[in-house]
């Protein structure tokens, strides 16, 4: 979910206002993700990286968690959300990882998968799961894969980064072996649920061959 800040600059506003409309963007397409029948959903919403912002920025986005789980959490329970988080995220401010783990709880019966990236970095991910299937006495891909946060999770299929950035950032490196990528220049905060229809009608039209023929 890139490009909050740009969207913000381009009107003149707080970076504070971009990533505001950012949530927004996430509320949008969480409303309308029924219809799309997806398996589940992933964000990133925050990497081990972004650490490295101002204070004054961090701030903003943790305090935007804090609310945003406060205003949501009802609706997502009420529209049968299983919420799922990968990261580090129990290292973020006691608080927050309460309101985490209480959300966790209330939706541990929903179907409708959306998982949020939160304080999270692919390759320490890799490292942690790789550690532990090593600990087990097996290091193959599949125990590796085994220890991942996304263990429970169905396979990455196809992955968006919008605001014209060609790059990863350290997100799901393991999980996108085989996923189609697709790099629009929407800004996030722009970003409409017709936009992910599209995407998906785009992601139909690919032949993925695995590296067979
Ligand atoms: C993404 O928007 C939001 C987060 C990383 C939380 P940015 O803040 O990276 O927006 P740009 O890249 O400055 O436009
Ligand atoms: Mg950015």
């Amino acid at each position: 979910m890139d490009g909050n800040g740009r969207w913000a600059r381009k009107r003149g506003l707080p970076r504070a206002i971009g990533h505001q409309r950012g949530v927004e963007a996430v509320r949008r397409l969480v409303r309308a993700l029924e219809p799309m029948r997806l398996e589940c959903l992933t964000l990133y919403a925050f990497s081990s990286e972004n650490w490295k912002r101002s204070e004054d920025e961090v701030d903003d986005l943790m305090n935007l968690m804090r609310r945003f789980i406060k205003s949501d959490l009802p609706e997502f329970i009420a529209n049968d959300v299983k919420l799922k988080i990968i990261g580090d995220w129990e290292a973020l401010a006691p608080d927050i990882v309460d309101m985490l783990r209480d959300a966790l709880a209330q939706t541990a019966n929903g179907t409708k998968r959306l998982a949020v990236a939160l304080n999270y970095g692919s390759q320490s991910e890799i490292a942690r799961a790789a550690a532990k299937a090593a600990k087990e006495g097996s290091i193959t891909p599949e125990t590796i894969a085994a220890h991942l946060d996304t263990r429970d999770l169905p396979p990455l299929d196809l992955l968006i980064r919008t605001s014209g950035e060609i790059r990863l950032s350290n997100f799901l490196l393991w999980q996108a072996a085989y996923a189609e990528m697709l790099f629009v220049d929407t800004l996030w905060p722009d970003f409409q649920p017709a936009h992910l229809t599209q995407a998906l009608d785009n992601f139909a039209s690919r032949e993925r061959r695995y590296g067979g023929r």
